[in-house]
């Protein structure tokens, strides 16, 4: 499947073709640099940041080893949808970025929440031997990164769901600035 860039013709939204998006959520696999993107695109927007795996840790008191281990990834899975949920109810007029963890666009449930949002959802995607040599370079435990094979058949698995995002942006050999760049273009933010 070619993947898409441009404007998304959003089924469910409560906003209009046209408009500015003042909810920007980003996804893609572990390692696409959805929370460093995130950080530099609220900086450069002056709008509000969020990591959701910040939150769920948050709201959970423990990490996400942790919820992986004791609970499984169904717990960690419910615990996602729960701080997704909270999160964009508590989002006010203040525009804000989110920052997804890899595996939450995948659950249909997320999507759902999403689109009656209206957030601009945008695919940060990348070569998966890049973003596994990114997470190789990264001090964070990701359990669901174990060998370069398993990760490799985990992102084609997955790759279907994040294309359903309305931007896809690629990632590799680029820095987050210019990421962060191409986001606030495509979406007309800048
Ligand atoms: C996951 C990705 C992680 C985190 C959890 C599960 C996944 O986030 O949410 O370990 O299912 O791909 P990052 O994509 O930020 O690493």
């Amino acid at each position: 499947m070619k993947p898409k860039s441009g404007f998304h013709p959003l089924a469910a939204s409560d906003r209009s073709q046209g408009d500015r998006p003042r909810i920007v959520v980003l996804v893609g696999f572990m390692g696409a640099g959805k929370t460093s993107v995130g950080q530099v695109l609220s900086r450069r927007l002056d709008w509000r940041f969020e990591d959701l795996d910040d939150r769920i840790q948050a709201r959970e008191g423990r990490s996400i080893e942790e919820m992986f281990r004791d609970s499984g990834e169904t717990g960690f899975r419910r615990a996602e949808h729960a701080a997704l949920r909270e999160l964009l109810a508590e989002i006010g007029s203040a525009p804000q970025v989110v920052a997804l963890g890899g595996g939450a666009f995948g659950q249909p449930e997320n999507v759902e929440l999403l689109e009656k949002s209206g957030a601009a959802v945008v695919f940060l995607d990348g070569p998966p031997e890049e973003l596994f040599r990114r997470c190789e370079q990264q001090p964070i435990r990701r359990p669901l990164r174990r060998d370069a094979e398993q990760f490799r058949e985990l992102y084609q698995q997955r790759l279907p769901s994040y294309l359903a995002a309305g931007w896809r942006v690629d990632t590799s050999g680029k820095d987050p600035e210019t990421v962060a760049a191409e986001v606030a273009c495509s979406l007309g933010l800048q």
